[in-house]
């Protein structure tokens, strides 16, 4: 086994939100460490697929993670698929950006039920079927520095991945007697569509506070620390731990506005 080797190889793997962003890089980066992969989302994944292709063999589920019945067969269609699965990697996620006075309860139970519920009920199924496998397994979730810096107007998205935290410390410790590790990697600002609807003000801001570089991170920057949290021979004792990717944001609080700003949120 040469050094770099993650043991991940022959592994079979969920990924959700695959078909974008900090979701494609992960998936395609474990497809490049010989796991197959399944690729979930509610956007057609062809992108990721194409990208993947090339190095092993891939599927694809269709899903709207909103609905407890789609994530169901989302979970059950994977083991099909896939004969097992080793690894599950929820990525999915949305971010709304409506400030506390303008908050629907619409946009509140999408956010909670794509970030959290959905996550909730996925690793539940997950978690059955790896415990009666018998044969371990690594979860991975995706937080937000949100959770570190409240950011105006994202009250749902900030109650959705702190949640989303708490749920995954919960899932480590039932887990951990079944050689099942749980853990969360946390992104600060990365350039993926998610953020498009935030102006580039907004964007900079957060990125002037970045300590590491003043900028956004790279795509290139996530995906091996999400293969290091998976991989039992770099993380056999680590589980339950949040480890921020974000050039050190999470240390800085954010200021996204001037004071008149703040006030016309809620005006
Ligand atoms: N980009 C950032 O700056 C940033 C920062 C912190 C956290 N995150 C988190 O990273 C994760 C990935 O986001 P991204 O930045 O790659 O954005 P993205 O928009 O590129 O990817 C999100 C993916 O989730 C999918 N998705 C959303 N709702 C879904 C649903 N109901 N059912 C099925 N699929 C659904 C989308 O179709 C998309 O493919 C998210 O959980 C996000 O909250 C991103």
């Amino acid at each position: 086994m040469s050094a770099l080797d993650l043991g991940l190889g022959g592994k079979a793997a969920l990924v959700t939100g695959a078909a974008s962003g900090i979701g494609a890089a992960i998936a395609t980066a474990l497809a490049r460490q010989g796991v197959v992969v399944c690729l979930a989302d509610r956007q057609s994944c062809e992108t990721t697929l194409q990208e993947i292709r090339q190095d092993a063999t891939t599927y694809s589920v269709n899903v709207d993670l909103r609905f407890e019945d789609q994530v169901r067969s989302m979970v059950s269609q994977a083991v099909e698929y896939l004969g097992a699965i080793d690894l599950f990697i929820n990525v999915a996620g949305s971010l709304a950006t409506e400030s506390i006075t303008r908050t629907t309860l619409t946009t509140w139970n999408d956010i909670l039920a794509t970030n959290v519920t959905a996550c909730a009920i996925a690793c539940r199924d997950v978690s059955a079927h790896m415990i009666a496998r018998g044969r371990g397994g690594a979860i991975l979730v995706v937080g937000s520095t949100v959770t570190y810096n409240p950011a105006y107007a994202q009250g749902a998205y900030r109650v959705s991945k702190t949640g989303l935290k708490a749920y995954m410390e919960t899932l480590a410790i039932e887990l951990a007697p079944f050689g099942i590790r749980v853990n969360m990697l946390t992104p600060g600002p990365f350039p993926t569509p998610l953020v498009a609807r935030l102006s580039d003000e907004q964007r900079w801001s957060a990125a002037r506070e970045v300590p590491l570089d003043q900028r956004e991170g790279r795509l290139s920057e996530i995906a091996p620390l999400a293969l290091a949290l998976l991989s039992d021979t770099f993380s056999s004792y680590v589980t339950g731990v949040d480890v921020p990717v974000d050039g050190g944001l999470h240390l800085r609080p954010l200021y996204l506005g001037t004071i008149a700003e703040v006030k016309r949120l809620n005006q």
